[in-house]
């Protein structure tokens, strides 16, 4: 039942919350069947529109009447048992916290990766909020939920307030030195920005506690850099299933939708086009 009344402001930047209702119903058979799905390729399915049926709406093959191109995504890049049996347990609990914020359309993501020595060092960062605000209507919301499928939890910085100060600070260090160096058209400090942001944030936050979520958790997490979660994706040398959410009204989805040049409503994709129209910063982790 929707409660409009909750305050997402009364919740940390993020929460690991265990989102299966009764773990003891996940047998060993069904962590098996999990961990023996295969990725033939990295390939991320992204679908913007209102909370997807669930429960009674299966089509033949007992899939979920899930969009056309969730299926073709699925042929193309998972090798296995339908990734719905570990998916569905987690997006009911998701429908429903949403549903308790009065929330009923979201942006829901399904990275399926390869193993990869890109995450091997660190890339802690805050998501950018994904709704601007406008004039006085009612303040978007600026959070998601995310989960794995498969492969290693995302990494939190267990005390957002330090890490988020360190980051602030860096950021400015960086704005300071890109106005005082001298560039020029072989300047490496333009060609490698983001790579030198990137060791200092390392460096600096070297030492924290970490904390990251565990089979069967997902995580609640605040995006900005004022409140945002200070977040990580985990070193990933290993198959993984990455499932990220990010509920909006209509209105503020269609927004966003229309900045990356798409127009309708409910809108899908994959095969190519994901990271063109969705920032890395909208879902990563
Ligand atoms: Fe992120």
């Amino acid at each position: 039942m929707a409660n409009p009344g909750l305050d997402v402001n009364t919740l940390p930047d993020f929460r690991i919350i265990a989102y299966r209702k009764n773990d003891s119903s996940h047998t060993n058979e069904q962590k098996q069947e999990s961990e023996s799905r295969k990725i033939l390729r990295t390939l991320t399915w992204t679908y913007c529109g209102p909370l997807l049926p669930l429960g009674s709406s299966v089509d033949d093959n007992g899939d979920e009447v899930f969009p056309p191109s969730y299926h073709a995504w699925h042929n193309a890049t998972i090798q296995g048992p339908k990734l719905i049996t570990s998916l569905k347990p987690f997006l009911e609990f998701a429908h429903e916290f949403m549903k308790s914020y009065g929330l009923e359309n979201y942006c829901l993501t399904i990275r399926a990766s390869l193993p990869t020595d890109d995450y091997n060092t660190p890339r802690w960062h805050t998501d950018l909020e994904v709704f601007p605000r406008r004039g006085n209507r009612k303040r978007p919301t600026q959070w998601g939920l995310a989960t794995t499928l498969l492969g290693p939890g995302t990494l939190f910085a267990a005390n957002g307030v330090p890490a988020r100060e360190m980051l602030r600070n860096l950021s400015l260090q960086m704005k300071q030195e890109a106005r005082d160096h001298a560039c020029s058209s072989t300047c490496t400090f333009c060609v490698s920005t983001v790579e030198i942001t990137r060791r200092r944030t390392t460096e600096l936050l070297k030492g924290i506690e970490v904390v990251q979520a565990k089979d069967g958790d997902c995580c609640f997490f605040k995006a900005g850099t004022g409140k945002g979660s200070v977040h990580s994706e985990p070193p990933m040398q290993c198959d993984r299933i990455f499932v990220g959410i990010v509920p909006g009204s209509e209105e503020d989805l269609k927004a966003v939708l229309g900045n990356w040049g798409m127009e309708g409503f409910p809108l899908d994709w994959c095969l190519g086009l994901p990271n063109r129209f969705v920032p890395q910063d909208f879902i990563s982790g």
